[in-house]
């Protein structure tokens, strides 16, 4: 049985490209029964970019219901916020005196990061050391992530490496599962779905913003008599990820007759989208109309997790000499 582990940064609602790239496919790989999972909401990293409390506290709701509406069982799944177990920031504090300042130095995402943002602080500086805390606090074998976050996973099996050298064996060190972009679903724009671009489909807003929004997917300016071309279209792109074969072969056969518009074409996606999430859109409401229930669920996860963790610290203060 491995133990997989993986953190989610919550920095807004999960829009769509969220949901489909990242979201459903680790709620089907935390219900193998084979594998033992940790799944946490990333809300200390996200302090080194959110200093508004409501918003912070807004950003792990919304993303909390978003996992619980798409069906993430917590009986299973240890699902917890990362500031309920701070315990992580003792084991940060060990690990960065372990770690060359030289390494830190060299972190592609510090470096990306400084370059863009205002509030370069000194937790962005030591990000991957509360990162590899988070990991090595819970005796992890799997590590999903995307290919930006291998980096970090590389200084947690370093860090690892440098602490035993010094104090004899004490962590699980962990792997990395690169997980493919075989899903990059597009925008509004056609391009990757971004927060940072703002080009998303936020499902969980109303029918009735979400149909403007959908209704804004930028198309070109061929007559609705004309016949058009599918297979270039950002609304047929979006479409066919959702739509079944039977669908997709009708709305391109509509596509290629002409007399089809694309604001029927948007408008079929509106409804897809309505009839293949009505249930999940429905939970993540309710979710955030009875908060005291995603926290009751956050704070199971957090129970289990402070067990497995004191358990960690207590080998590694005792080799180090506390
Ligand atoms: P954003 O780009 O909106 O800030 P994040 O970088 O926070 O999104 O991504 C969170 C997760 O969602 C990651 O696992 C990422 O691979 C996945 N993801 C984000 N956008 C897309 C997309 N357009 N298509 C597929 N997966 C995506
Ligand atoms: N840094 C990760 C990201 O931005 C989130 C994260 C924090 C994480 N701690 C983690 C991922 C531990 C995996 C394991 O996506």
């Amino acid at each position: 049985m491995a133990r997989i582990l993986t953190g989610v940064q919550s920095t807004g609602t999960p829009h769509l490209g969220n949901i489909l790239g990242a979201i459903i496919p680790a709620i089907e790989m935390s219900n193998d029964p084979e594998n033992e999972s940790y799944l946490f909401i990333a809300d200390m990293h996200s302090l080194t970019q959110i200093k508004d409390a409501n918003t912070l506290r807004q950003n792990t709701y919304a993303t909390a219901a978003t996992w619980l509406a798409f069906g993430l069982n917590i009986e299973k799944t240890l699902f917890y916020k990362q500031s309920s177990v701070p315990q992580v920031t003792e084991l940060s504090w060990y690990l960065s005196c372990f770690f060359p300042f030289s390494r830190l130095e060299l972190a592609h995402s510090f470096k990306d990061k400084s370059d863009r943002l205002e509030d370069i602080n000194g937790g962005l500086f030591t990000y991957p050391m509360l990162m590899a805390a988070d990991i090595l606090l819970y005796d992890a074998d799997i590590i999903p992530v995307g290919k930006d976050q291998l980096q970090h996973i590389e200084m947690t099996r370093d860090v690892a490496s440098r602490v035993h050298a010094k104090v004899g064996d004490v962590f699980v060190i962990p792997e990395a599962k690169i997980q493919k972009d075989n899903m990059l679903i597009p925008g509004i724009d056609g391009q990757k779905m971004s927060k940072s671009k703002g080009n998303v489909i936020d499902i969980f807003q109303t029918d009735k913003a979400l149909r403007k929004q959908i209704m804004s997917i930028q198309t070109d300016s061929t007559s609705l008599e004309a016949p058009k071309e599918w297979s270039s279209c950002n609304s047929f792109a979006i479409y066919k990820l959702l739509a079944s074969d039977y669908q997709i072969a009708e709305m391109k056969r509509n596509y290629e007759a002409g007399g089809y518009g694309y604001g029927h074409a948007k408008q079929a996606l509106f409804e897809l989208i309505c009839e293949q999430f009505s249930e999940q859109r429905k939970l993540y409401a309710y979710y955030m109309d009875n908060l005291e229930e995603i926290d009751q669920a956050l704070e199971i996860g957090a129970k289990k997790a402070a067990k497995v963790a004191n358990g960690v610290l207590d080998r590694i203060r005792g080799k180090i000499g506390y």
